[in-house]
């Protein structure tokens, strides 16, 4: 039988060869040769050391691994929340990251993902500062229009209601004018939403007034809200018991058979195994032995 690293291999020879070619499946995202490193002081932490791999558009993709093992590095750089120092990122072929050395390494990151702090750039070789931006902006629109991200804790905001956490991402990166033409339709298809997770009775509910399983139904809404193609979930059921982490993952593999594609972190091997594919790393590096 075909290993993950195989296959992997295999896709996105295909996928790098034959971009034109409909007949073949194209990765919607792929992840070449990822090295992320941590320094903490004078300390290297190796975190990714050279991980491949394709995201098939329609895939739920499981990222199983030890505590430690380098899981929520690899789903932040393939979302690019977070830079490599090796290795590149394309999304429907488009690279995320710039040339490598001309990159801006973050050198650490607060527990949504996003950067808090930057070392700055290590070296400019061959890259502009405005084909820089060109892809910083692009990154910024992957995150904020394709890419839908849910997280172990949640992440409402507490002083809004259901209905408001969920709205948030429109809101995000439109002018006033443009909030205020587009809110009905916005408030649609968030009720929508919040029907389909089963929330339409809690909209008036603040975050702390709510369940951790609702709760996480309340972020997977809002992380449907701009129609992501690719949805992150980042350990989705680890804070909650058995019974609702199942309920959970029940809901984001019925969005998948809706033709949404998923890649989610777990430690839940039960659950991985119900994935399309599970991608184990150890060490940094993806385990050849599954
Ligand atoms: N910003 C950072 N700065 C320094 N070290 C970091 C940073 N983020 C993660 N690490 C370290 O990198 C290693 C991998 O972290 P990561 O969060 O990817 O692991 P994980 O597989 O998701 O683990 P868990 O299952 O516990 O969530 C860990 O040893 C962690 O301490
Ligand atoms: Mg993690």
């Amino acid at each position: 039988m075909e290993t993950p690293t195989q296959r992997t291999k295999r896709i996105l020879a295909m996928s790098l060869r034959n971009q034109d070619d409909s007949s073949e499946p194209r990765a919607l995202i792929i992840g070449e040769d990822l090295h992320k490193t941590y320094y903490l002081g004078r300390t290297e932490l190796r975190v990714l050391r050279g991980v491949t791999v394709a995201i098939e558009a329609g895939a739920l993709v499981a990222i199983t691994g030890a505590s430690g093992s380098g899981k929520s590095t690899l789903l932040h750089v393939l979302s690019g929340l977070d830079v490599p120092q090796r290795g590149q990122v394309y999304y429907r072929n488009d690279p995320l990251f710039e040339p490598e050395g001309a990159r801006v390494i973050p050198v650490g990151r607060d527990s949504d993902g996003s950067v808090v702090d930057r070392r700055g750039m290590e070296k400019q070789r061959g890259a502009s500062y405005s084909a820089m931006q060109v892809f910083e902006s692009r990154r910024n629109e992957m995150r904020n229009r394709r890419f839908g991200f849910v997280f172990q804790f949640y992440h409402l905001l507490p002083e809004f209601d259901v209905l408001e956490n969920v709205m948030l991402p429109h809101m995000v990166g439109s002018t006033t004018a443009s909030w205020l033409n587009g809110r009905s339709a916005a408030q649609a298809r968030a009720l929508g939403l919040l029907e389909r997770v089963g929330l339409r009775e809690r909209l008036k509910h603040r975050p702390n007034e709510l369940s951790g399983g609702e709760r996480q139904r309340v972020s997977i809404a809002r992380a449907l809200m701009n129609q992501p193609e690719i949805l992150f979930a980042d350990e989705p059921t680890g804070n909650l018991d058995g019974k609702t982490g199942r309920a959970i993952f029940d809901l984001l593999k019925e969005l998948n058979e809706g033709g949404q594609t998923i890649v989610m972190v777990t430690h839940d091997r039960e659950l991985a195994h119900e994935a399309n594919r599970t991608v184990n790393l150890v060490d940094g590096q993806m385990d050849t032995n599954e």
